[in-house]
């Protein structure tokens, strides 16, 4: 019999894809599911961006690159962070990657068997994922409708230890939408420099966000020497499949990164780095018309789902997801289970953590007519279910 490392055997299948995948299985077999379980944009990569890939094809543009990615695209990034997001890096603190893959290699680098890494819970699936294959330990701060899905410095402070090594941040936040104040990150920026802690910022909804702003805690004075400030194509330029993004650190932060990419994945697809180029020097109007589409969407499901008896949302401020609370006494896993038979493939909160428990992920990527729908249909399968409600329900406030 063949047998696993250890660090594989505990794994999971993302709660994510997984869903996506049976949804996709029963289309397949011709069965009418509305699917909110996409993390993708539905729009298709600006036609700019795929004539730049196109053209570096034509000319030959298909060889491996520099392992930290080309230095034109490297330049484009820099000056992007510094202009936008007020973060002080120069083209050599920039390493072109896979978003993914950068928060992979950051936890890798920075955590040793049995360090802690402080996230918010509910949070992204991977983060449990990739910290286990690490040997570290995940270690949750709450956050919910009541800290407005925000994790707030105290809340942190609580959960600090000997062995603390990481937070991780995510703002604006899959699955909650939540987006940190300055206020928050200046205060997490003093624990982390009080305590010695490094910093993952996972900002790859940073153009997905409705109100406020988004801030980057590595433009806090003292930050940039202990953050990887994570970013990328994906969600921005509708660009999920072209596996495109970067991290921004210190050249002493970033070599162990570099390193690893230069033994695992070598460097971006080549022509891709193009694409990717012409996304941050090119035209902003696609982006923002998708953004505009986004936030009539949210107002739409948000609406609806408050109007189905039993179910609460506050409007998520980013990203592209309506993560409710509903009072009813069932899991989320059997939950969204049943909700599939009723033609819905929505992803079960418990997929996140489990504060994410008596919650369900819906992903608004999708037409306005497809969210009335599906809404419809999870109106008339929650009164057809008639299930009884918790007894002493925390949603219920
Ligand atoms: C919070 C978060 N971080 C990172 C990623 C990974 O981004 P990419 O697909 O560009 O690697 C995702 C993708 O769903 C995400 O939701």
């Amino acid at each position: 019999m063949v047998s696993f490392a250890q660090r594989v055997e505990r794994m999971r299948e993302s709660g994510t894809l997984g869903m996506a995948n049976k949804a996709d299985d029963l289309i397949e077999e011709g069965k009418d599911i509305i699917s909110f379980s996409m993390g993708e944009p539905d729009f298709t990569t600006p036609q700019h961006i795929i004539d730049a890939a196109k053209r570096a094809l034509d000319e030959g543009f298909t060889h491996y690159t520099a392992s930290n990615g080309i230095k034109c695209l490297r330049e484009a990034i820099a000056k992007k962070c510094r202009e936008e997001n007020g973060i002080p890096a120069t083209c050599n603190e920039v390493m072109v990657t896979i978003a993914k893959h950068a928060i992979s290699i950051a936890i890798l680098s920075s955590v040793d068997i049995g360090e802690e890494v402080i996230i918010p819970n509910p949070c992204w699936t991977s983060y449990h994922a990739l910290i286990n294959i690490a040997k570290g330990r995940p270690v949750s701060v709450e956050v919910n409708r009541d800290n407005d899905f925000r994790m707030k410095p105290e809340d942190i402070m609580e959960k600090l230890s000997l062995k603390s090594r990481v937070i991780i941040l995510n703002s604006p936040s899959n699955p909650t939408g939540g987006v940190a104040t300055k206020q928050d990150l200046k205060g997490i920026a003093e624990i982390a420099m009080d305590h010695n802690l490094t910093v993952i910022s996972d900002e790859i909804y940073e153009k997905v966000i409705y109100e406020g702003k988004h801030h980057s805690i590595a433009a806090i004075d003292g930050m940039f020497d202990r953050t990887y400030t994570i970013n990328g194509f994906s969600k921005a330029y509708a660009m999920t499949g072209w596996r495109v993004g970067w991290v921004t650190a210190s050249k002493e932060l970033l070599r162990p990164l570099e390193r690893i990419q230069q033994h695992s994945i070598t460097c971006v697809t080549s022509f891709v780095q193009k694409a990717a180029l012409e996304a941050l020097v090119g035209p902003m109007e696609p982006i923002h018309e998708f953004v505009r589409i986004f936030k009539k969407r949210r107002d739409l499901i948000v609406k609806e789902l408050n109007r189905i008896e039993g179910f609460h949302i506050n409007k998520p401020k980013g990203a592209f997801y309506a993560f409710p609370a509903y009072d009813y006494d069932i899991a989320s896993l059997p939950f969204a289970m049943k909700l599939l038979d009723h033609g819905i493939a929505l992803t079960p909160g418990s997929a996140f953590g489990r504060f994410g428990e008596h919650h369900l992920r819906l992903s608004y990527a999708a037409s306005m007519e497809k969210i009335k729908e599906g809404i419809c249909r999870l109106k008339k399968a929650v009164e057809e279910l008639d299930l009884p409600l918790r007894k002493e329900s925390e949603n219920n406030k």
